[in-house]
């Protein structure tokens, strides 16, 4: 019973976290910071798609997007938030949970437009920015004074965002304006989860793995 009591005060010692680990994952963002633009993964090109949005009255028509080219921006940006936490450990392993929030990301986009006013078709620009209160969990794990091994970066099921015009003009309603954002949403979320859990996770990797656990 004695045994059972301390046991569950050292596990409860670590589960409010280590600042050392803390430290260490603001150490792994500022390095990243430096090496994304090299890396090509801030900016990094953002894959075409189309928007469809179906009209809803007499006095207006369908409107087709086609986003054309563009590009991620602010993948450096990435801040910790709250600090991270002993998840459990594996073996002699110890795991960690750090979250970061992803606000700092802004898709810039070239859209062709056609149907929202008179002209056959016009080119607009837009920027969409990820709200700051998406999160990704990242984990690690390690033994003490050993190198870390990144495991995971898991990435909010839903991800939202503001998405403006920048230049040009769209003529759209607010009802078939939000159904545009929603649309974008659900394209570029896609998109930022693909490069989040690829390449930029593979950064990660390679910046973790120059460290030890402390
Ligand atoms: C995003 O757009 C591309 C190209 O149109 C399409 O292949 C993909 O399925 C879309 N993804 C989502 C989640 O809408
Ligand atoms: C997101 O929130 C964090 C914590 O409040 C803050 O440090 C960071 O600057 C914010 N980022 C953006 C882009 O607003
Ligand atoms: C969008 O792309 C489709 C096919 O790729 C094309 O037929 C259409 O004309 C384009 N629309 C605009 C507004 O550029």
């Amino acid at each position: 019973m004695f045994a059972r009591v301390l046991l569950i005060a050292a596990a409860a010692s670590v589960a409010c976290g280590n600042p050392a680990v803390d430290s260490l994952m603001d150490r792994v963002l500022s390095d990243l910071k430096n090496q994304l633009n090299t890396l090509g993964l801030d900016p990094v090109r953002a894959s075409p798609f189309k928007v469809f949005v179906a009209s809803n009255g007499p006095f207006n028509r369908d409107v087709r997007a086609n986003f054309t080219e563009g590009s991620i921006v602010g993948l450096s940006g990435l801040v910790r938030n709250r600090d991270c936490t002993y998840l459990r450990a594996g073996g002699s392993n110890r795991v960690f949970g750090c979250e970061v929030l992803l606000g700092s990301t802004q898709f810039m986009m070239n859209v062709d437009v056609e149907g929202d006013n008179a002209m056959r078709y016009h080119r607009i620009s837009t920027g969409t920015r990820i709200d700051n209160g998406t999160r990704a969990l990242i984990m690690v794990r390690g033994i003490q004074g050993n190198q870390i091994k990144f495991e995971s970066i898991k990435v909010d099921s839903s991800i939202t965002s503001t998405t403006k015009v920048l230049r040009g003009r769209l003529e759209l309603n607010a009802p078939r304006f939000a159904e545009f954002r929603r649309q974008v949403n659900q394209n570029i979320s896609a998109q930022l989860r693909k490069t989040l859990t690829g390449p930029y996770a593979q950064a990660l990797s390679n910046a973790f793995a120059r460290y030890t656990m402390p």
